[in-house]
């Protein structure tokens, strides 16, 4: 039995919509194929980019989305993908898979993808082989309306006006692909580079420095000592790697229960990661103005057997649901530090919300807690208290339940949970006090191996949940195992 409180006069903080946001790198099919197919695609598109991912990813109100990587974002060089497409560079993509690149997506097409999509955009600049004048230019490019050598190509190539940046990367995974940089290095790089950034537009733009690899504390310490004043955010990348080995890190849809219950540990993990960075933080920040953006996570196992270990192409199951959950959950607790997360990677690419296969296309288990949990976006997370039964794996104990809830400008309470279980079900109370009234429940479950494939793309859905009662002020119902159950309270 699990019991759940809310409190609901106790508002903890905007839970902003960014922390449902996503990443799309130049990366295997996530950007070709995945989302731009080109204007003279047989498969249905608007301005080269697929209508089917476009509707699947506005019903799931995709808030933000980072773009252009990655590692691919340190070895990017803007100018190669504007003009017309016949010149642009062709080339190739070191990082992954060494294929051409033919820079037919850009920036134009970014920007035009986040248009149809109503989302806000996140554009990572190049800090490791990269100018400072080039991401000076890029920025002027983008968003300066006078009269300038950028502005004047910007309207050349058809954009008369300027756009406006959202969020501004200053750099990616500087520790490493981009550049092997010690912190002090490339704190000092992300005052000058950051320096350059201008201001042309009326909107600031948040800029976010790059911060950590997983438990890398010390990276923290040294930027922030060195450059916190100069950002709005600061990055952290952590990945679940089910046998923390990345020679060999486990197949995505053969693994046995010890290996579920070992990939939610490592998940669970990432509750520690925020807590210890948040905490160096509130030393050199303690107002909390500096966001934490998580801008990677989710799963990372072998690729599918058969492709290109370059493109990072993995299929996702219900144990990939309930990694997300577990993470959107621990964001939500969080909102007050977390001002922005990006699963990796959108479509085809890691734990992606979208499969597609020539003019197929597929919505995976983590699609579906995406949509489930959007209630969140910009509602006020209410304070809750769980009591639950834990479960012993052969890594330690974890949570049977996973939860977070939050209230919306309509007064609407939206509760999402998740029961960590591979086989057990789970009895529930959850004390809704004054946050009573009208109850709708939707529910995903599945065995722990369920996903959906081109053959059959709804072997995992979200469907109806009615079987709960309300007595009082308390709502009761059993949670299946392996499920995540979103309920929605109205007046
Ligand atoms: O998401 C795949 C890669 O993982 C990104 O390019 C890089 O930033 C990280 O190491």
């Amino acid at each position: 039995m699990a019991r759940l409180y809310i409190n609901p006069e106790k508002k903890k903080g905007k839970i902003h919509k960014e922390l449902y946001g996503h990443f799309s790198e130049h990366l295997g099919r996530c950007i070709y194929e995945g989302v731009y197919v080109g204007e003279n695609s047989p498969i249905p598109n608007t301005n080269g980019m697929r209508n089917d991912v476009v509707e699947a990813l506005k019903e799931m109100q995709i808030p933000v989305l980072r773009w252009p990587g990655g590692c691919f974002a340190d070895e990017y060089h803007w100018k190669d993908g504007i003009g017309p497409k016949e010149t642009r560079k062709r080339m190739v993509n070191t990082n992954w898979g060494g294929v051409v690149e033919d820079n037919s997506f850009g920036t134009h097409e970014y920007m035009e993808l986040c248009r149809q999509l109503g989302c806000e955009n996140y554009i990572n600049g190049n800090v490791g082989s990269g100018t400072v004048q080039e991401m000076a230019e890029w920025v002027e490019y983008l968003t300066f309306d006078g009269i300038s050598p950028m502005a004047e190509l910007r309207k050349e190539n058809g954009q008369e006006k300027p756009w406006q940046v959202d969020f501004f990367g200053v750099g990616n995974e500087n520790w490493g692909c981009g550049g092997n940089m010690r912190p002090e290095f490339y704190a000092d790089q992300y005052r000058r580079y950051q320096t350059y950034v201008k201001q042309h537009q009326e909107k600031k733009i948040y800029k976010i420095a790059c911060g950590p690899n997983a438990a890398d504390y010390e990276w923290t310490e040294k930027v922030m000592q060195i450059a916190g004043n100069f950002m709005d955010g600061l990055s952290l990348h952590y990945y679940t790697v089910p046998s923390g080995n990345w020679g060999q890190k486990g197949s995505a849809t053969e693994f046995d229960e010890e290996t579920y219950y070992r990939t939610l540990k490592k998940t669970l993990f990432m509750e520690e990661l925020l807590d210890k960075h948040t905490a160096i933080m509130d030393r050199y920040d303690p107002e909390k103005r500096i966001g934490l953006i998580v801008d990677e996570w989710g799963t990372w196992y072998d690729v599918e057997p058969g492709t290109n270990p370059g493109f990072l192409y993995q299929q996702n199951t219900m144990r990939d649901a309930m990694v997300a959950a577990i993470n959107l959950n621990l964001f939500n607790h969080r909102c007050d530090r977390v001002r922005m997360a990006n699963i990796a990677q959108l479509v085809n690419v890691l734990q992606a919300v979208i499969l597609t296969e020539g003019e197929r296309m597929v919505k995976t288990p983590t699609y579906h807690v995406f949509e489930m949990f959007k209630h969140h976006q910009d509602a006020e997370l209410l304070d809750s208290w769980l009591e639950c039964s834990e479960i012993e794996t052969k890594d330690g104990v974890i949570p049977q339940i996973s939860e977070s809830v939050s209230v919306n400008a309509d007064g609407e309470v939206h509760i999402t949970l998740a029961n960590l279980s591979a086989d057990k079900e789970c009895p529930m109370e959850i004390c809704l006090q004054e946050a009573a009234g009208k109850v709708r429940g939707e529910i995903l479950t599945g065995e722990i191996h369920q996903m959906n494939t081109f053959t059959e793309p709804e072997t995992v859905k979200k469907e109806a949940f009615t079987a709960f009662t309300v007595e009082g002020d308390v709502l009761k119902f059993t949670m299946p195992p392996c499920s995540v159950i979103h309920f929605a309270v109205s007046e």
